[in-house]
């Protein structure tokens, strides 16, 4: 897929997630072969106000390339402002959220509430376009506002015409909880509507899924969030089988280790080792939840106090399920528990995020 002079050929997308698609998140996954990756949301007004969190949001290396910066506002001239700022870290992407639905942001006019207003859309884009000049802006929507009112066609002809040269649709509207399954459907809508490209979102967590979207859709790539978070493997598992034919399925639990060891030390040389050791915990247990075993690991990785003992943890952790392959637990059951988790999380930090954008 081409994105202005950027071609990702026919890779997999790393979605843009509040406090997950950290630059740990996005090296692994690019290393295991993303064909981009986002940052989370950085609130526009953040950016122009150099909040000290925002900009750290933003910041990325260059072997990170290529990547996208993802912006928050509702004020075209704070957004353009801001995206003049975001140039000077020369990113391949600029992406503005039309998407996110958590109550502080549309209670601040953000978000997916952008979808019902096509007024403020349009100059939000045009102006966006305008600041960002060679590069390519994108735009991530929802379906709509609600099932009742699905506006995803007109909302995707106001971002070709108003400069916009992609958009990602993450097929739920903004009402939608992630227990209802998405509508596919709308993106193949879509597609025939607008000559940009049409990036697919929602529900992929396998390779055959991203396969049936494209398949069913006709959608240029796919974005995938949940289905990568500790799951890095999705993406060379989607090109071994788009290369060779061959998924080569969940890798065992040896690699899983090894590359979530390397994990966790990017996350200490990000973060520093306190704010990073939360994060290294809930990475382990994203890991290892696809394996045998995880009940025992979730008894005591929460008492852990410091990155090296977690490192132990997961070593005798992975130890013992390689030699006794320990069942007992239902990794699908634990599964969900996660998505739910992962949820009460994005909440706390939307909170945060939307605080910066006011200060
Ligand atoms: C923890 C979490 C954080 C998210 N943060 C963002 C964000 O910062 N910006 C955004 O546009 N979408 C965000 N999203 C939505 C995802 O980008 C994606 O659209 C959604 O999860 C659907 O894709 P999936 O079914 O593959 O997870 C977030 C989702 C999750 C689960």
């Amino acid at each position: 897929m081409k994105i202005g002079n950027l071609d990702i050929g026919k890779k997999l997308i790393l979605a843009p997630m509040a406090e997950i698609s950290d630059s740990s998140f996005r090296k692994t996954a690019k290393q295991f072969g993303a064909g981009l990756t986002f940052t989370q949301m950085v609130s526009a007004s953040g950016v122009i106000n150099n909040n000290f969190d925002t900009l750290r949001f933003l910041s990325f290396s260059r072997d990170e390339k290529p990547i996208g910066v993802q912006i928050l506002g509702n004020d075209p001239a704070i957004i353009s402002e801001a995206i003049s700022e975001i140039k000077k870290f020369k990113p391949d992407l600029i992406d503005i959220n039309c998407g996110c639905s958590v109550d502080k942001v549309l209670r601040n006019d953000m978000g997916s509430y952008l979808l019902t207003n096509p007024a403020l859309l349009s100059q939000i884009i045009k102006k966006g376009a305008a600041a960002a000049g060679d590069i390519p802006l994108s735009v991530k929507l929802r379906l709509g506002k609600d099932r009742k009112n699905i506006n995803i066609i007109e909302n995707a002809k106001i971002a070709e015409d108003n400069g916009a040269s992609l958009i990602a649709v993450h097929c739920r509207t903004s009402a939608d909880s992630y227990e209802t399954e998405p509508d596919w459907s709308w993106l193949r809508k879509v597609k025939e509507s607008v000559n940009i490209s049409v990036v697919g979102n929602g529900s992929v967590f396998t390779p055959r899924d991203a396969f049936d979207m494209i398949e069913q859709t006709g959608c240029d790539s796919v974005m995938v969030g949940r289905g990568a978070i500790g799951n890095p493997f999705l993406f060379t598992r989607y090109n071994s089988a788009c290369e060779n034919g061959e998924d080569t399925g969940q890798p065992d639990i040896g690699i899983a280790e090894s590359v979530l060891l390397k994990h966790i030390e990017l996350l200490k040389n990000e973060f520093g080792e306190d704010i990073a050791l939360n994060k290294a915990k809930k990475q382990s247990i994203w890991y290892l939840q696809f394996y045998p075993g995880i009940n025992s690991f979730l008894e005591n990785v929460f008492s852990v106090r410091r990155i090296e003992d977690l490192n132990i943890l997961v070593a005798d952790h992975c130890k013992k399920v390689k030699d006794i392959n320990s069942g007992g637990d239902n990794p699908a059951e634990i599964y969900q528990k996660f998505k739910k988790r992962i949820l009460f999380w994005l909440e706390e930090e939307n909170e945060k995020l939307v605080a910066g954008s006011t200060k």
